[in-house]
């Protein structure tokens, strides 16, 4: 064991504090809110398979999803630790399907931070006792403090994060988060509940060889995606490469980000930008990814500079590490011309 002090993670935001200038602290209480929250998520999560709650509840969310008990509950659970602790003035998650506003103290409207979460990802994996997670992406509201937030403070492009990250609740829970300054990994202490720093300045291999893509959807894959997997299941040089799909981009991207690899869900005919959501599941991860010197694009432009137009708008995602993020655009490029 180090001899090294363990340094939790409320020790860290505060410490952190400084490096953002004419810091109000205002950014380090929202931060520990995410922190409470997933912890209490964490707990039902664990509970998971001997209460009540697993199974779905029979509602549609808008994009006509089945939404489980504990995408509810999870959603339910941040947006009170958010709103009680006025540190946002507007939340936009992936279960409700319009943005929230929260209004803070006497005057109302007084935060100048707005969130977009999803707050339980790859919930399909939660009868089974298999990771699941919560995404988060934290902007600067345009509109002034102390006006109703307005859809414009969401529908910002990626490169405008003020901070992002993601709770992994697998073998052991962890929060991993970026406010611009590298990324962070903070592994929860269940006995204590703290959160300590696991996994500091995290950072993507260059290159790695693992592949993640549901391919039960090959055949309706663009054909440079197509041409892309062929060449990871070649045999040549490093190659033939592995396969690992979870079905939670928290987890796909946790153990891509720590081993070196690739997670892509494209677009195919039926979905022309995909399954994932910009704001609350691309835009955060992409943030991460390039903190963590990994890439994330669509297939052609980097997503950070998407300019959204809807809250729920969707886009190809192709996020890992550095080479094969720039392989994988190659193929794509090499398609789009012969088309
Ligand atoms: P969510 O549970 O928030 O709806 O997200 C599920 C997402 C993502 O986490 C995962 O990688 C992907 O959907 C899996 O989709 P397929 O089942 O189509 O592969
Ligand atoms: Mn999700
Ligand atoms: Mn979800």
């Amino acid at each position: 064991m180090s001899d090294q002090p363990l340094q939790t993670l409320g020790e860290f935001i505060i410490d952190k504090q400084d490096d953002f200038q004419y810091s109000s602290g205002e950014l380090s209480r929202l931060l520990s809110a995410i922190r409470l929250a997933s912890k209490v998520v964490n707990r039902e999560v664990n509970k998971a398979g001997i209460a009540d709650i697993i199974g779905n509840i029979g509602r549609t969310n808008i994009q006509g999803e089945t939404q489980q008990k504990l995408d509810v509950l999870a959603n339910d659970i941040f947006i009170k630790a958010l709103s009680q602790r006025e540190v946002v003035c507007g939340i936009a998650s992936e279960e409700n399907d319009d943005f929230i506003e929260i209004k803070c103290g006497d005057n109302g409207h007084l935060s100048k931070y707005v969130v977009l979460m999803d707050p339980l990802d790859g919930s399909s994996n939660i009868d089974v006792n298999v990771s699941v997670g919560t995404i988060f992406s934290i902007y600067r509201r345009l509109t002034e403090p102390g006006s109703p937030v307005q859809l414009a403070d969401f529908l910002q492009k990626g490169t405008e994060q003020v901070a992002a990250g993601y709770v992994v609740y697998g073998s052991s829970t962890m929060i991993v988060y970026t406010t611009g300054n590298g990324v962070n990994g903070f592994t929860l202490d269940p006995s204590l509940g703290t959160f300590y720093l696991s996994h500091p300045n995290m950072q993507y291999p260059e290159n790695g060889k693992i592949y993640s893509i549901n391919e039960g959807n090959y055949s309706k894959f663009p054909q440079g995606v197509k041409n892309y997997l062929k060449y990871c299941q070649m045999e040549e040089g490093d190659r033939p490469y592995t396969s690992r799909y979870i079905g939670s981009l928290v987890s796909d991207f946790h153990r891509n980000m720590i081993k070196g690899g690739i997670y892509i869900y494209p677009s195919y005919a039926k979905a022309p930008n995909g399954k994932l959501r910009l704001l609350y599941e691309c835009n955060p991860m992409a943030f991460l990814a390039e903190q963590a010197g990994g890439k994330a694009s669509d297939g052609f432009r980097r997503i950070m500079e998407i300019e959204p137009t809807e809250l729920h708008q969707r886009a190809p995602f192709f996020a890992g590490s550095k080479e094969m993020v720039e392989k994988a655009e190659e193929f794509m490029r090499m398609d789009a011309v012969k088309d």
